[in-house]
């Protein structure tokens, strides 16, 4: 194996855990991050979010790392740049370049002083047409450089699962790389060499589509298995079930059929909108993807519905709250079911108590206005019902006996010893 020198431009949940992976297989990683907290906490050895064996790893690799703000000392210190700086959406849906466009000026002005071959790779998630069309001219511009000839670049979208992220840099489906230039194909095919899974090559606009179209698909099995959710639901049908018997079909598979109340997470709501705004421009209307959406900003709401059913006037009742991230494993709250679900409660009058192992903190600066408790034991003993918004592990542990539970993520606990019961779709 040939030890590389990368560095790594974005120290969030992709950059961080790509560089200390790279790391772990042995190669020298410097992160960039404007942020001076990050880069400190990062060469203090700490991880600047919470993932899963992300804190082991960086204890294990420390001296295979190192982060600092300057783009000069990263690019001169390493072969290959991955690009990984977030995508957010602007109001409209529409994705903000404004990261990416900041890293590929700091990219390029560092580049103008060197003269060996340099890789850039964009990792961060970007439409179709942006590496070749933004990245690249911003690059060349401040560097004076050719793409293709002077540096190389490439587009190698990441799917890493926020709570899995350690364990799927490790274990991809599959990697896709963008390329051009056969001298950049050579250099990715080597630092990818130790993984064993298919490796797919493509050109630079096809990589950037494939990652917009695997969210979107998984997005619309899970509103799809939410649509046929709520019809089960009114039948008395298990729509678990029903999804077992599907996916024992080859041709479908089981993952991502789960019903509950919707997905949230920094990728499936931003890249599904963000596709159907490029779709839209370019004169298309993209009427399944528009209704991926539309399933999934309702969906939440019907937990406040199902809790009508049984607390009519919701003024100035307890309702407890289990889960505030986006999903089990995380901190992460952005686009969180939980937002419209609490802000809906607020509105009804209700008294909100909530609970989560890790996102507490970042919850209450979005909601300082609701309770947090010290325990999930303490939110049921203290409130009139109980919504289960995220599937922590923790919460099969409990006991619900006697309480009225709304259950947005089935909690086979929660489905046994409760006075009131109500699954989303079951
Ligand atoms: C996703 C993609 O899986 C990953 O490949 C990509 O790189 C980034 O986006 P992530 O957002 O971390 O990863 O989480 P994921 O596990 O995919 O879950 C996303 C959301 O969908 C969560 O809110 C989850 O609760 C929800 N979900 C997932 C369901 O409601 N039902 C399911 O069956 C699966």
């Amino acid at each position: 194996m040939k030890i590389m020198k990368i560095s790594i431009i974005g120290s969030g949940y992709v950059g961080i855990v790509t560089g200390i992976g790279f790391a772990e297989l042995g190669h020298n990683v410097i992160f960039v991050d404007v942020d001076e907290n990050k880069v400190n906490l990062i060469n203090s050895r700490k991880p600047p979010i919470y993932e899963k064996g992300l804190k082991e790893l960086m204890q294990k690799n420390k001296r295979r790392y190192h982060a600092t703000t300057d783009y000069y000392e990263a690019i001169m210190n390493s072969e290959i740049t991955f690009i990984c700086v977030g995508t957010p959406s602007k109001e409209d849906g529409s994705i903000d370049l404004r990261y990416v466009e900041s890293a590929s000026k700091g990219v390029g002005e560092a580049l103008a002083n060197k003269d060996d071959f340099h890789v850039v790779v964009v990792k961060s998630t970007v439409l179709p047409g942006t590496t070749e069309g933004v990245i690249k001219p911003l690059i060349e511009k401040e560097s004076g450089k050719k793409a293709f000839e002077d540096f190389g670049l490439a587009m190698n979208p990441e799917f890493l699962r926020e709570g899995n992220a350690v364990e799927d840099f490790f274990n991809p489906d599959r990697i896709v790389i963008g390329v051009k230039d056969e001298k950049t194909k050579s250099i990715l095919d080597e630092l990818y060499k130790q993984f064993n899974c298919p490796k797919l090559f493509t050109d630079i606009k096809t990589a950037e589509m494939i990652k917009y179209v695997s969210n979107a698909f998984l997005a619309t099995k899970i509103s799809f298995a939410n649509e046929i959710g709520n019809i089960c639901k009114k039948l008395g049908i298990d729509v678990y079930k029903v999804f077992e018997g599907v996916g024992l079909d080859h041709r479908i598979n089981p993952a991502f059929f789960r019903a509950g109340i919707g997905f949230g997470g920094s990728c499936f709501p931003k890249d599904v909108k963000a596709l159907i705004r490029k779709a839209e421009e370019l004169g298309e209307d993209p009427k399944i993807l528009k209704a991926v959406i539309e399933v999934n900003e309702k969906q939440p709401l019907k937990m406040i519905e199902l809790l009508k059913k049984h607390i009519p006037n919701l003024r100035n009742k307890r309702v407890g709250i289990l889960g505030l991230a986006f999903k089990p494993d995380t901190d992460d709250i952005r686009e969180s079911r939980a937002i419209p679900i609490i802000k809906a409660l607020i509105k009804e009058g209700a008294k909100v108590i909530a609970y989560d192992p890790k996102a507490m903190n970042n919850f209450a600066k979005m909601f300082p206005q609701i309770d947090y408790a010290n325990s999930a034991k303490d939110v049921i003993a203290k409130s009139d019902a109980i919504l289960i918004v995220t599937e922590w592990k923790e919460f099969e542990e409990l006991d619900y006996k006697g309480k009225i539970v709304i259950d947005g993520r089935r909690i086979e606990k929660a489905m046994k010893d409760t006075k009131i019961y109500e699954g989303m779709c079951w």
